[in-house]
């Protein structure tokens, strides 16, 4: 599921009613704070390849030769590397009164969520009732389907009901009940669905594409933004409509946003030259055909990783740098090589990094180093 990757969740009690104050700049302003599902795993070396096969790198023998040892290993049913190293995070968002755990994407446009209408794949889960929602109403002949890089995907039907994440509201927001989900979701009893907060032209509702909730609550918000304060191994913030100044140090650089939001992958993917000389600085490192991945001792001190956008010099902590502890004292790499790839990409390690605004305005994404 590496690219649904922006997740989160409010710790605060939830507040239902619209009438009670904010109490933060602007009226409509509102915050979001990160829940972790502490049975969250994960395995580093599968995320590698599905980021690979996302973007249809050819794989040269040694990686090709690591593919398949992974994925006998997945099907083979032996956990690969089930530590609770980093986890999952979710929102309780309440749909027509009643409360479910979605993933926060910031690379999608639909709101969707497991309901009483999905077969099988909902049991175990908390779902939406559209019938006992008394603010439902279907929206005729709309459907939705959406796929994900990784493979998973879900579909169904659109209802419009009331929606309320904190202390904001919208009224009128397009709520896609599942009619299936595929087994990522099934499996996931943690979560409920997906909130996408990228721009509503990737919203999969047809045969017309519906706004997504942070376009719906926009007009009450004091700025047209919002902003990403994730962290590594422990819950982060979204904030909405407003930037918190205290949140991060010196200035936040500017860059224009082209296409439709997208967070992309998990790792650091960086030209061979850029991943060996930062691994060079890391005593023991080294590139493992086994894994076709760049490892090293997780006592290993890590020095920072500074980036740059024009003028801007991002730092990614060293610490950022175990992406997972393989057992053995090894550790997988959060930076690895953009093999077979003309560009490289910076991954929610970069993201948990730094303090990233997504602003509607331009539209333009913003970093800033963190305090
Ligand atoms: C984690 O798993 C245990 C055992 O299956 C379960 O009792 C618990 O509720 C789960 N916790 C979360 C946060 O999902
Ligand atoms: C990868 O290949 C698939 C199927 O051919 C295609 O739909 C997709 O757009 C390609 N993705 C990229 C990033 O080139
Ligand atoms: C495959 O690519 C990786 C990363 O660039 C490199 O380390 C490895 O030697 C390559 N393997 C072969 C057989 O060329």
């Amino acid at each position: 599921m590496s690219n649904r990757s922006l997740i989160c969740g409010l710790a605060a009690p939830l507040m239902l009613a619209v009438s009670t104050a904010a109490a933060l700049p602007g009226s409509g302003n509102f915050q979001v704070v990160q829940k972790a599902n502490l049975n969250f795993t994960r395995d580093a070396a599968a995320i590698h390849f599905s980021d690979l096969a996302r973007f249809n790198v050819t794989l040269n023998s040694t990686y090709a030769a690591a593919a398949v040892g992974v994925a006998a290993r997945q099907s083979g049913g032996t956990p690969a590397i089930p530590l609770l190293w980093e986890s999952e995070y979710v929102c309780p968002v309440t749909i027509g009164g009643q409360t479910v755990l979605l993933d926060f994407d910031t690379g999608s446009s639909d709101l969707w969520v497991i309901s009483t209408l999905t077969g099988i794949e909902a049991v175990g889960h908390k779902v939406y009732d559209p019938k006992s929602s008394t603010s439902s109403k279907l929206l005729p002949g709309a459907t939705w389907e959406i796929t994900y890089a990784d493979g998973s995907g879900s579909g169904g039907v659109v209802y419009k009901d009331h929606v309320a994440i904190g202390t904001s509201v919208a009224i009128d927001q397009a709520v896609e009940a599942a009619l299936y989900v595929s087994p990522e979701f099934a499996t996931n009893p943690f979560s409920s669905g997906l909130l996408g907060l990228a721009f509503s032209t990737l919203n999969t509702v047809s045969p017309v594409p519906q706004l997504t909730y942070f376009e719906n609550v926009l007009p009450t918000l004091e700025k047209p933004l919002f902003t990403a304060d994730l962290k590594h191994g422990r819950p982060g913030t979204y904030n909405f409509g407003y930037i918190d100044h205290t949140a991060y140090t010196g200035a936040i650089a500017w860059t224009p946003v082209t296409k439709p939001y997208d967070t992309g992958t998990t790792l650091l993917y960086l030209p061979p030259l850029i991943t060996e000389a930062y691994y060079s600085k890391v005593i023991g490192a080294f590139f493992d055909p086994s894994y076709a991945a760049w490892l090293f001792p997780c006592t290993s001190p890590l020095p920072d990783f500074v980036f740059g956008i024009e003028g801007y010099r991002g730092v990614i902590p060293g610490e950022y740098m175990i992406f997972e502890p393989l057992g053995d004292d090894l550790c997988y790499g959060g930076i690895q090589v953009n093999t077979g790839l003309p560009f490289s990409i910076f991954g929610d390690i970069l993201l948990k990094a730094q303090f990233v605004v997504f602003d509607h305005q331009g539209p333009r994404l913003g970093f800033a180093n963190k305090l």
